[in-house]
Order: C-alpha cells, then sequence, then structure tokens
C-alpha cells in the first residue's frame, strides 16, 4: 500500500532563478544555488565533465551498471509489469544498461525519467528511444515527489527508482535525509530503490575530480554567472573571478566556490541591484558529499530504508546501493 502524501504544495516559479540569485547574493557569507548549473550551456559542460578522465564517478557508475545489471533486477519477478523511474535526467547511457537487461528478461518494461527541465527530458527520451527500439518512454516533468506522486495516483505498477551519479551528494545532510525519507513514504512495499554514493577515497584523487586540468569545471561553475549576465541582465565580468574547489576530507565535502579578485560593484538589471564584493569575497555554489559505507546505512536507517545489497566498481571508488522501505515488525 502507497501511504498517503501530506498536503504540501511544490512549486517551481518562472522567477525561481531570480528570487534565488537576489537572496543568495544578499546573503552573508554569498552563496548561489547548484541547481542552476543546468542551462543549456551548464548541461553541456556537464556532459563533458562526466567524460573526462579526472571524473572517475560516472565511468564506475557506468561499470556497475553494465557488469552488473542482473543484481538489480534479481527481486522482481521476470515477465511482470516493471516502471523503471529515473529522479533526473542523465544522458542516459548508465540506466541503458539496466532497461537492457531488463527487456532481455522480458520484464512488462516502462521507462519514465523525471526532471525539471524540458530539454533534459527531451534529449534523454530521444536518446533511448533510438537505443532501445520497443521501449515505452513516458517522461515526466517536474519535482520529483510531485511527479512520482502524480505517478502513483494514475498507476500502481511496481517500480525500481533510481536515484543515480551521486546527486545525492548535493544535498546537505538534513536535506538529504528528508529527500530519502519522502521517497520512502512514496514507496510501495515491493518496489525499490538504486541510489548511488560517491564513497570517501584517497583525497587527491577527489581533489582531481573538481579541479581538473582541462578547467572544464572552472567553466562550469562560472557559467552560474555567464547565466546571470544573460538571463537577469548581470554585468559580471568572468576574468575577476576565479573556481576554487577544496576537498575536505574530515567532512567528507568538496566545496565549490567563486572567488571575487578584486573588490568590485556587479549590477543585475533584473534586480533592480548592486551588488558590492571584497577582494577574495567567496560565493558558495555546491557541495559534493562523499559518504562511507558507515554513513550510507545510517542514512538509509535513518530514512526509514533497509538496504538489499551494495554493487561496487572494481575500484570500490563507487557504491550503487539497492534498497527497499523498512517493513514494521510482524
Ligand atoms: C551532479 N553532481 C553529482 C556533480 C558532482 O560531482 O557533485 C556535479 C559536479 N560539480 C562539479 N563537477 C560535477
Amino acid at each position: 500500500m502507497r501511504a498517503q502524501r501530506p498536503k504540501e504544495v511544490y512549486v517551481f516559479p518562472t522567477d525561481a532563478f531570480a528570487s534565488s540569485v537576489l537572496e543568495g547574493l544578499g546573503s552573508e557569507p554569498k552563496r548561489l544555488e547548484s541547481r542552476y548549473f543546468y542551462d543549456d550551456r551548464g548541461d553541456a559542460l556537464f556532459r563533458e565533465i562526466t567524460g573526462l578522465p579526472e571524473y572517475y564517478l560516472t565511468a564506475c557508475e557506468r561499470e556497475i551498471l553494465s557488469c552488473q545489471p542482473e543484481a538489480m533486477l534479481a527481486d522482481y519477478e521476470a515477465g511482470t509489469p516493471l516502471d523503471v523511474v529515473e529522479l533526473g535526467a542523465g544522458d542516459g547511457t548508465k540506466s541503458r544498461h539496466l532497461l537492457e537487461a531488463a527487456m532481455r528478461k522480458g520484464f512488462d518494461l516502462r521507462y519514465v525519467p523525471i526532471d525539471i527541465s524540458a530539454a533534459a527530458l527531451d534529449h534523454l527520451s530521444d536518446h533511448m528511444r533510438a537505443r532501445l527500439p520497443g521501449l515505452e518512454v513516458a517522461p515526466s516533468r517536474g519535482d520529483y515527489l510531485t511527479s512520482l506522486h502524480e505517478l502513483h495516483e494514475k498507476s500502481s505498477r511496481p517500480e525500481l527508482l533510481l536515484f543515480l551519479g551521486s546527486n545525492i551528494g548535493n544535498y546537505p545532510d538534513d536535506e538529504a535525509l528528508a529527500l530519502l525519507a519522502s521517497l520512502a513514504r512514496e514507496m510501495a512495499d515491493e518496489d525499490m530503490m538504486l541510489v548511488g554514493f560517491d564513497l570517501r577515497k584517497d583525497p587527491w584523487t577527489i581533489h582531481r575530480a573538481y579541479n581538473d586540468s582541462a578547467g572544464l569545471t572552472r567553466e562550469f561553475n562560472l557559467n552560474l554567472l555567464e547565466r546571470i549576465n544573460r538571463e537577469l541582465g548581470g554585468d559580471f565580468d568572468l576574468d575577476a573571478f576565479d573556481h576554487y574547489e577544496p576537498y575536505d576530507p574530515v567532512a567528507g565535502v568538496a566545496s565549490s566556490f567563486l572567488v571575487s579578485l578584486a573588490q568590485q560593484t556587479v549590477a543585475i538589471d533584473s534586480l533592480d541591484r548592486e551588488f558590492e564584493f571584497e577582494p577574495f569575497e567567496l560565493i558558495h555554489t555546491e557541495i559534493s558529499r562523499k559518504y562511507s559505507p558507515g554513513e550510507i546505512d545510517h542514512l538509509a536507517g535513518q530514512s526509514g530504508l533497509s538496504i538489499v545489497r551494495t554493487l561496487h566498481d572494481r575500484r570500490e571508488y563507487f557504491a550503487d546501493v539497492l534498497m527497499r522501505k523498512q517493513l514494521p515488525n510482524p
């Protein structure tokens, strides 16, 4: 049985970017939300980052999903209906292996990618239809919980939720817990969720993943300022800001900053505001959390989920963890 969802209204206003920038640059310390990295240019840059040798995360997860896809399907009965619901439309190259395996096993399969970006969904849906002819693709645009809830109002097919790519790592601990707990409440007893976690490892390996020699992560970070210039009429001078992303191995968090290289005033027309920057003042833009196995256990347990099985790449850099909701003791 699916639990009733509390009556909350999730809205994503069209001027959300403007209000987020106004709030973030008006705060002390300054910040910008990482979700706004992903306009067309940001999507393209992120796709390039995932192909970089230093950015091991994507290759590790692809290795897991291409070598062990059966392990994620072992608890579903072949030949029965199955919705594979992907939270956040990636480029599909990882989930494709799983879908291929499910098609081979003869599931009555439907693929439901959920994302806030229509362009990302179109791109992914085209990719999947071209690569896997015959696959039913039913994209859903919106935030994860609202879209999932709408799906559950229309259908009660068993589900495998995919929350891949270490996307969970971009949430602060309290928000990661709240999100997984909300997803657990949306799940039916027989549903499962596969969550991709980047693991703690040699700090230099992590440092290099966010400070690549081609400078793509730098461009990706600075694109936030370019996006403000493009969409909100800002006059950020991109040469007057730098990318800085240290990894703190104690906290297990890589934190991304933009550094003002001079005293400067930046005007943003559509906000009708000017923002002052001191030399070396920081704008915080993203966290990328790395987990130990114990931290994953703790997060799952606190969210009302239990771990069914954990799959690793051969270097044990990354873990895809299959979870189901905790059932009350009989
Ligand atoms: C999407 N997310 C999991 C990436 C990460 O590793 O935190 C975003 C990213 N930021 C810089 N490089 C990649």
